[in-house]
């Protein structure tokens, strides 16, 4: 069974109450809980971490490599900003799929960049807490493929 990291940073330890306008009213240990029993029915074996700091972020990026498979991962703010997490993920050389549960092509001109954009296998945003269920979909099917596809 393949592992699959699903790694939260800044702030989304408050989605349930966090400008639910814009993030949903579900909570991250929903959507974590969610992507665990997914992953059992998609062939992967799902954990998860949130952390509000970088560095934190960095290592388990760091110790993902030769464990994980893959990761999923929501940057929150980091996405539009570190260069350190972009060249923690070219290093490992793990397919990443980057979620957004907003749209952040629709949203402010700050968030349309991406740092994590050009070392992902892909990104997926703008759907919500349903946006991580697709990216395992994802993930899983890159990992059957051999990670070719
Ligand atoms: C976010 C979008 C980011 O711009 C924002 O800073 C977040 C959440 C999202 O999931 O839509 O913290 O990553």
């Amino acid at each position: 069974m393949h592992k699959v990291l699903v790694l939260n940073g800044p702030n989304l330890n408050l989605l349930g109450t966090r400008q639910p306008e814009v993030y949903g009213s579900t909570t991250l240990h929903m959507i974590e809980e969610h992507c665990v029993q997914h992953g059992v029915s998609v062939g992967l074996e799902v954990t998860h971490l949130q952390s509000n700091h970088e560095g934190v972020l960095l290592d388990a990026i760091h110790a993902a490599r030769g464990v994980q498979s893959g990761l999923v991962l929501n940057a929150g703010a980091f996405t539009h900003t570190s260069i350190a997490l972009m060249d923690a993920i070219a290093s490992v050389e793990l397919p990443v799929v980057e979620v957004h549960l907003s749209n952040i092509h629709a949203r402010e001109a700050f968030r349309h960049k991406s740092y994590i954009a050009p070392v992902a296998l892909g990104q997926i945003c703008g759907f919500g807490a349903q946006g991580y269920i697709l990216a395992l979909d994802a993930l899983a099917v890159h990992l059957r493929a051999g990670g070719a596809a």
